[in-house]
């Protein structure tokens, strides 16, 4: 049996500064009331000026190594999905290698707009399963508040920043990444326009957004649904089977109309779409992490992840959680190391402060 990619680790970056609809109103001819009716956002996070794709996706891959527990020098593929890189190269996947000291890692960036973190997933996937490499990292991460036309309240409320990160390791069978399907449908790529050579965007001041946003919502909600299926089938299994469903937060309404769609539960598909908003690339692995660090995903339960977005593209997959790799003691003792060194320290206190205070007694 070939082995399995399993998720041992995950992490997340969101920039300190949150925007809420009511400050976007203050600038733009828009509302919260719109806004939260029509997308189910009520804020977002944006980075710092000089804050870029490759420094959240370092703080995220950083928390999800912690997680892991696992060396750096084990990875083998850095993979980092964005469509707002700092520049082209050095990639941003580079600059993580080196950061996290992942110096046995091959390292690219991968463009597929909102669905990139999938395909990274399933790309990164089939180099475990296939031998290439035992372990990767696969990190999301945008910075769209540096691609949108902030005067244009079509786009602007929509997007947010952020990164997110996994760690995959080659493990049994029993638990990581069942199936995957990926899609294109390119005839369709107008309706969602992000040009990357400075000068093309909106009055010449760089890449921005362009969307219409009827054309893509019809899409995601269909294609949502349809990924499912697809990915599901695949397993010989309904979409009923999944605990949960992890998908790409453009649009509340997108999601609500593919569980409409497929009868499946609106209350076994996370979302975190109210808080960040639309961090492309970078939205699935953030509530990836999001719903495992609030205890939403149990072992041997299957969890399916979809994404769509640019291309136009999509792409899903079906995980089934848990793992069964264990750190080797000296890594998980490092990794423990500052929690054993606090209890000792602790300890060691306790007892001076003990022995002390016995001198001190009166006899
Ligand atoms: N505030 C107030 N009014 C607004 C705003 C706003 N922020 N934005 C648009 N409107 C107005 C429009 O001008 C329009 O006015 P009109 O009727 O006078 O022309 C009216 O609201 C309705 O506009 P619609 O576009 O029909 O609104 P809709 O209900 O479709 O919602 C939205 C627009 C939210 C953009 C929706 O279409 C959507 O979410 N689409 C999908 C977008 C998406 O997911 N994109 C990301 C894909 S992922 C990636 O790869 C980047």
């Amino acid at each position: 049996m070939p082995p399995r990619a399993q998720i041992t680790g995950w992490g997340k970056y969101l920039p300190s500064r949150t925007v809420t609809n009511d400050e976007l109103a203050q600038a733009l001819d828009t509302s919260d009331e719109w806004i939260r009716q029509r997308t189910g956002i009520r804020e977002r996070r944006l980075a710092r000026p000089a804050e870029g794709a490759a420094e959240m996706a370092v703080h995220a891959a950083r928390e999800a190594l912690r997680k892991a527990m696992i060396d750096p020098g084990e990875i083998g593929l850095v993979i980092v999905a964005t469509s707002t890189a700092d520049q082209v190269f050095p990639s941003v996947a580079s600059i993580v290698q080196y950061a996290i000291g992942a110096n046995r890692a091959g390292a690219f960036d991968l463009s597929a707009a909102c669905s990139g973190f999938v395909y990274a997933l399933s790309l990164a996937s089939d180099a475990i399963s296939a031998g290439s490499i035992r372990a990767a990292l696969v990190i999301g991460a945008e910075k769209m508040s540096g691609v949108v036309d902030w005067g244009d309240r079509n786009t602007c409320v929509l997007f947010g920043d952020g990164a997110g990160a996994i760690i995959l390791q080659a493990g049994d069978p029993k638990a990581g990444l069942l199936a995957s399907v990926l899609g294109s449908d390119g005839s369709d790529g107008e309706a969602l326009v992000l040009r990357s050579r400075p000068g093309e965007g909106a009055a010449g001041q760089g890449p921005v957004i362009a969307m219409d946003g009827r054309r893509v919502f019809r899409f995601a909600s269909r294609i949502m649904a349809s990924s499912l299926r697809e990915v599901t089938s695949k397993l010989g299994l309904a979409v009923s089977d999944l605990s949960l469903v992890i998908p790409h937060q453009a649009n509340q309404r997108i999601m609500d109309a593919a569980c409409e769609e497929l009868g499946y539960p609106p209350d076994r598909v996370y979302s975190n779409l109210e808080r960040y908003g639309n961090t492309s690339a970078a939205s699935v692995p953030i509530a990836l992490c999001e719903a495992a660090d609030e205890g939403r995903l149990r072992d041997g339960e299957l969890v399916a992840l979809v994404a769509f977005g640019g291309g136009l593209s999509w792409g899903a997959a079906i995980v089934r959680w848990g793992r069964t790799i264990r750190p080797p003691w000296h890594v998980a003792v490092r990794g423990r190391g500052r929690q054993l060194w606090a209890a000792i320290l602790w300890q060691w206190r306790r007892l001076l402060r003990l022995a002390s205070s016995r001198r001190r007694r009166p006899s």
